[in-house]
């Protein structure tokens, strides 16, 4: 069910490519805002957001909180100790007893199935902070970034390389909004979900290639990378330091790529697994960009979702 007012957040392509880039506009806007120090607009003011967290965050924890306040809204962190959703109580009760107090609601979780029911059950907009699944906010962040450093993001090649996880489920479900050059590097056996592949195939909008060959980041726009084992799946990462060994980006994985090539990774880092220090610290890293353009990226999005509660 959709909330009476505004729209959830859960997937990229629950959205068209126009709204995409509406939120994209929204956030650049945003940004220079804070970039001038304009202290006046703030369109969230009055409003609270409560925020979920099963798993640890920096980024999404920090980045929701100051930019919801930045934009004169008040953010209420809930660690993974406060509700235990699923736990303590049902997620459908907690959905109905949040949404009561707050405007929005931010909620990082394991499971997919958990997020989709928090939104059914939610009055309020739910903005989905990363499940085991899909990572929807730090994608846009991504975008925003990469529009920033080429000039544009339609039709630029992104090589992702590693394990095929949550943020790969999110960059081929972009794919399916907006027409890029999608190409998945994995090792046998560690490929993302194939209805998703299946999904961001059959839009028929983007170039979409997942191979165990890492020689396909030539002319690579873009290489992006994450953790091998990623948060609650770290028992797995003692098989994977055998299985990944080929598919660390180092200096001659870039080289490869070419010199126009760009690294970009969500963070945070494994260094020394999925990449090097030298790469992330190199001219060709922006890394701590992605990291800011987080904020301005979800109050972008937000104000998408929020724009019918919204203050000027
Ligand atoms: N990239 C990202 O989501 O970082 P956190 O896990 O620190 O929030
Ligand atoms: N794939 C990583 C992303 C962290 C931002 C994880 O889920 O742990």
């Amino acid at each position: 069910a959709a909330p009476a007012l505004g729209k959830h957040f859960l997937h990229l392509d629950d959205f068209s490519k126009e709204e995409l880039l509406d939120m994209l506009d929204r956030a650049k806007f945003a940004k220079a805002k804070f970039y001038a120090r304009d202290e006046s607009f703030k369109p969230f003011k009055g409003m609270t957001m409560a925020m979920i967290f099963t798993k640890p965050s920096a980024r999404t924890r920090v980045s929701f909180e100051t930019g919801f306040y930045r934009l004169g809204g008040h953010a209420v962190y809930l660690d993974p100790n406060t509700i235990q959703i699923g736990k303590r109580e049902p997620t459908r009760d907690i959905a109905r007893v949040l949404s009561g107090y707050n405007d929005v609601i931010m909620a990082r979780l394991f499971g997919h199935d958990d997020l989709l029911e928090l939104a059914q059950y939610s009055k309020v907009p739910v903005i989905n902070g990363l499940t085991d699944y899909n990572h929807p906010c730090q994608i846009m962040a991504d975008v925003l970034t990469i529009m920033e450093v080429k000039g544009k993001f339609e039709g630029l090649k992104v090589a992702y390389v590693g394990d095929g996880n949550n943020m790969v489920h999110s960059w081929l479900r972009l794919a399916a909004r907006i027409p890029y050059e999608f190409v998945c590097i994995c090792p046998p056996g560690y490929e993302p979900d194939d209805a998703t592949v299946a999904l961001a195939k059959a839009a028929g909008i983007s170039s979409i290639t997942v191979t165990n060959d890492a020689n396909a980041v030539k002319g690579a726009d873009v290489i992006y990378t994450d953790v091998w084992a990623s948060m609650g799946q770290k028992d797995t990462l003692e098989k994977k330091l055998r299985d990944f060994g080929p598919y660390q980006v180092n200096q001659d994985m870039m080289a490869l790529a070419g010199p126009q090539c760009t690294f970009m990774h969500c963070l945070p880092a494994e260094r020394g697994l999925e990449c090097t220090d030298a790469v992330i610290e190199s001219r060709a890293s922006v890394v701590f960009r992605e990291a800011e353009n987080r904020m301005h990226a979800q109050n972008g999005v937000m104000l998408h979702c929020l724009q019918s509660l919204a203050a000027n």
